[in-house]
Parts: structure tokens; C-alpha cells; sequence
């Protein structure tokens, strides 16, 4: 791997850091950011003093998001945690989205601003960003999540210019009913076994992608049901007592449907799952319902005011977050490039 020279230099923390050893720390620790069965599918390239953000449609999951919207949203998480970890390296940073007409892997570049005061807010993002864990057993609360509390998960999604919509009891219901239609549909196709099969680590207890039997659950009964990820093997993880009685569900819409809203939609999941978990509030993402056709129109119609569905995410309180295990990421060098310098007169 070649190294571009002559990095310049910033202040961080205290510490004297050069932009390139910035960027690859931020690269490298927002690589815990969520991604749809863990396929993380993106690539990081520094570049002179940017850091580069692309998909990498070989880690795309042709069947369940053909399109590529999972794909991408997962690309937004991991923007927003690079974000996140730039904050608390003392760095400012702009962001510079790039359209799909211009370029149809490259999606960001985030150039540092230089040194800014870290707050504290910035240190709880990060901490959040190195213990939250997608926590799938059904909810334990007693009671629902305090109305102030909703509030200040959905404000951290406003920034993004990203609509969040609270599914009210009897919506609930029918987002029950698309989600339990798109797993009968996926159950039906080979070729989503296949795929899920192939982005668990079931088979392979090493794997450092995918969707480990750790943290995977059994079918339960349960409002809203999971995810089923390996309909063939046994997951190892309990579903254990709760029953996601009091569980909040919120979507994540957009005014249009285009890779820059998907882009987007991912830095609003990753800032609002994150702020939940600096509030002691588990979660885990809910895609189903938006990778089939009919329950995505379904959910769409129950959001329509808020714009087109993204995702929905699950809250709640007094789960087995702590408990839970991380979910293994691939090694950063397989992730991150370093530029070579452009040869002398090109
Ligand atoms: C776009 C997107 C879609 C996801 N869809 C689901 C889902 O349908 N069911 C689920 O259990 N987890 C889902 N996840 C969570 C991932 O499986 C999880 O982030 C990944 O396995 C890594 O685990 P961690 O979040 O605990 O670090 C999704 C995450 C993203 C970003």
C-alpha cells in the first residue's frame, strides 16, 4: 500500500496528528457503523488531505435490496460515524456529497477543517459509537418511551434533512402485517435463502462479516417479528422474556428516492441509533419492510405525509443490549487505501 507523503499537519486532542493519520483513525473506527447483514459494504480511500467514501457493489445483496438502497444507506451510517470520530479527534470536517450521474461508486469526501473544541456531546456520540450493538431479542420495558425522549431521537435526524414518522398502535398492526408478508414472500425465495445463507457466519465461526448466530434470535411470537436469518440453522442467542409490548417503531422518510436520499437517510439512522444509545435505549433496524414491493407500499401509504419509506428501526428499554456480543467487522486495511501520489508531471 503506498503513502502519500508530506501529510499536512492538524492538532487533535492535544496531539499532534497528521491529516492522514486523522482520516485513517476516522476511516478505520466508523467501520463499526451498522450495515445490512453486516455485509459493510464500502470502501475508504485518502486521497491528499480527503477521505474518499464508496460502495462496493461486490458486497451488495442483489435479492433483498436490488437496487442498491441498503447498500448505500449502509454507506451513510458509516459516513456519519466518521463524523462522529472526527468530532472527537478535535477535527472539524465539510462534507461534499457526490451525485449518481457524477460518479456511480464514490458518494462522499470529507475534508478536515481543522482543530475545533471537542464537547461533550462529541465524547457521548463516541462512546455510544463503541458499544451500541443491534439487539434483536424482543424488548423487556414496562412502560413506553417518554414522549420527550421520541422527541429528541427524531431531532437528531432532522439535520439530515430526513422526516421520522412514530407508528401510533393501530399502525403498529399493519406494519406487523407487512413485515410478517415480506418474510412469507422471502421465505418462498430460494434465492434469499440462498443470499441470507451466504451473509450469515454460520458456517464459518471466523467470519468477519455477516451476521453471526450470536446475536441472531429464534422466531418468537412477538408484535413485529425479526428478521429470520438463517431459517435452517439454529440461532445460538435467546429470545428470552420480553415481549416488545411497549417498543417504539420509527420510520425514516425522504421527500424523493434517489442515492443522495439513501446517502442521507443512512447518517440520520446512524444519528438517531446512536443517540438511543446514549440514552440507555436498544434498537435494531428493520429492513424487510421495505425490500419487498407490497410491504413497502404498505409502509409508505402509513408514512406518506413524512415522504418515501427508508427504514424502520425498532427502540426500546431495558434490553439485553449490555449482554449482547459485538458483531465482527472486517480488518480496516482491507477497507481503507492510501492514494498513491500522482506520478511528476501528470
Ligand atoms: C440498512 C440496514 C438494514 C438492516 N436491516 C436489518 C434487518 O432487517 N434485521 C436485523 O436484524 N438487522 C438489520 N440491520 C442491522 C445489521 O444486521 C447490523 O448492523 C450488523 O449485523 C452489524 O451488527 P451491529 O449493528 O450489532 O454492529 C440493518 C442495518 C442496516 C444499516
Amino acid at each position: 500500500m503506498a503513502v502519500v507523503a508530506g501529510g499536512t499537519r492538524a492538532k487533535a486532542s492535544g496531539m499532534s496528528l497528521s491529516t492522514q493519520d486523522l482520516l485513517h483513525e476516522a476511516a478505520c473506527v466508523a467501520c463499526r457503523a451498522p450495515s445490512i447483514s453486516n455485509s459493510q459494504p464500502w470502501l475508504w480511500r485518502i486521497v491528499g488531505d480527503a477521505l474518499e467514501l464508496r460502495c462496493d457493489p461486490s458486497r451488495q445483496l442483489r435479492v433483498a435490496d436490488p437496487r442498491g438502497q441498503l447498500m448505500v444507506m449502509s454507506c451513510g451510517t458509516l459516513l456519519h460515524h466518521a463524523t462522529v470520530v472526527l468530532a472527537v479527534l478535535g477535527s472539524g470536517v465539510v462534507v461534499e456529497r457526490v451525485d449518481e450521474a457524477t460518479d456511480p461508486v464514490l458518494l462522499a469526501r470529507l475534508r478536515p477543517t481543522g482543530p475545533r473544541a471537542v464537547t461533550a456531546e462529541d465524547m457521548r456520540l463516541h462512546h455510544a459509537l463503541r458499544i451500541r450493538r443491534t439487539d434483536r431479542p424482543p424488548f423487556r420495558g414496562t412502560r413506553p418511551l417518554p414522549a420527550s425522549v421520541i422527541d429528541l431521537l427524531r431531532e437528531a435526524a432532522a439535520p439530515f434533512g430526513v422526516a421520522t414518522h412514530v407508528f401510533d398502535s393501530k399502525q403498529v398492526g399493519f406494519l406487523a402485517h407487512a413485515a410478517r408478508e415480506a418474510a412469507h414472500i422471502h421465505g418462498r425465495s430460494g434465492a434469499y435463502r440462498d443470499e441470507m445463507a451466504a451473509w450469515t457466519t454460520y458456517r464459518d465461526p471466523v467470519g468477519r462479516d455477516g451476521v453471526p448466530p450470536t446475536v441472531a434470535v429464534p422466531q418468537v411470537p412477538r408484535t413485529v417479528p425479526v428478521r429470520n436469518f438463517a431459517p435452517d440453522s439454529r440461532p445460538l442467542l435467546e429470545a428470552g422474556p420480553g415481549d416488545d409490548r411497549y417498543t417504539t417503531y420509527l420510520a425514516f422518510a425522504t421527500d424523493t428516492d434517489t442515492r443522495s436520499d439513501w446517502l442521507r437517510a443512512g447518517e440520520a439512522v446512524s444519528a438517531v441509533l446512536l443517540t438511543a444509545t446514549t440514552l440507555g435505549i436498544a434498537s435494531s433496524v428493520l429492513s424487510e419492510v421495505v425490500e419487498v414491493p407490497g410491504a413497502r407500499a404498505l409502509v409508505h401509504s402509513l408514512v406518506a405525509p413524512a415522504g418515501f419509506p427508508q427504514l424502520t428501526v425498532r427502540l426500546g428499554l431495558n434490553a439485553s443490549g449490555s449482554e449482547l456480543p459485538a458483531t465482527p467487522r472486517r480488518p480496516c486495511d482491507e477497507v481503507i487505501t492510501l492514494a498513491s501520489p500522482d506520478p511528476v508531471g501528470r
